[in-house]
C-alpha cells in the first residue's frame, strides 16, 4: 500500500457508514432482476468486514478509554446486526417473505449504532479521540485489515458472522 493513503480511523469508519447509508438507499428503490440480493449483499459485506476490524482493532484500542458500557453495547448491537445478517446472506426475495423486512431492520438497527459511534461530544468516537488514542497508527491498522478481509470475503464468500456477546443463541 502507497505509505501516501495513511488515513485517521475515525475518518476510515465514518467513511464505511455514508458507504452502507449509501447501499441501504440504493436497496429502498431497487426492484427486479436480482438488484435486491446483489445490493443486500454487498450491503452484508461491507457490515461484517467494518463489524470484524471494529471488534478486533477499534474497539479493543478504546478498552478503558471510554464509558465501558457505551462500548459493551456496541459489542451487542454488533451481534444484533449479525444475526440479521447471516439470515439476510442465507435468503432472497423468492425464498424469504421476510427478506425485505430483514434488511429494513438491519438498516435501522444500524442507524441507531452509528448514532451511538458518531454522537457529538458523548459518542464513542468522540470519547475515544478526546482520550488521545493515536488515531493515524490504528487507522493504518483498519485500512490494512479491512483490505485483507475484502479480498478474502470477495473470493471465498462472507462466511457466517461469530457472535462476540452471546451464547445462548447461535446465529
Ligand atoms: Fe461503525
Ligand atoms: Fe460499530
Amino acid at each position: 500500500m502507497p505509505e501516501t493513503t495513511s488515513q485517521d480511523a475515525i475518518a476510515l469508519l465514518k467513511q464505511d457508514h455514508r458507504t452502507v447509508e449509501e447501499l441501504f438507499a440504493q436497496f429502498e428503490k431497487a426492484s427486479g432482476d436480482g438488484r435486491k440480493e446483489k445490493l443486500a449483499q454487498q450491503i452484508c459485506l461491507e457490515l461484517s468486514v467494518h463489524a470484524t476490524i471494529e471488534e478486533e482493532i477499534f474497539y479493543p484500542a478504546c478498552e478503558g478509554k471510554v464509558e465501558e458500557d457505551l462500548l459493551k453495547e456496541a459489542y451487542v448491537e454488533h451481534d444484533g446486526a449479525k444475526v440479521l445478517i447471516a439470515e439476510i446472506e442465507a435468503g432472497s426475495e423468492q425464498s424469504d417473505d421476510f427478506f425485505d423486512a430483514k434488511v429494513k431492520v438491519l438498516q435501522e438497527q444500524i442507524e441507531h449504532h452509528v448514532e451511538e459511534e458518531e454522537k457529538r461530544m458523548e459518542g464513542l468516537f468522540s470519547q475515544a479521540r478526546k482520550a488521545g488514542i493515536d488515531m493515524e497508527a490504528l487507522g493504518r491498522q483498519l485500512a490494512e485489515r479491512k483490505a485483507e478481509l475484502v479480498a478474502n470475503y470477495k473470493s471465498a464468500g462472507v462466511p457466517k458472522p461469530e457472535l462476540t456477546t452471546m451464547a445462548a443463541t447461535t446465529a
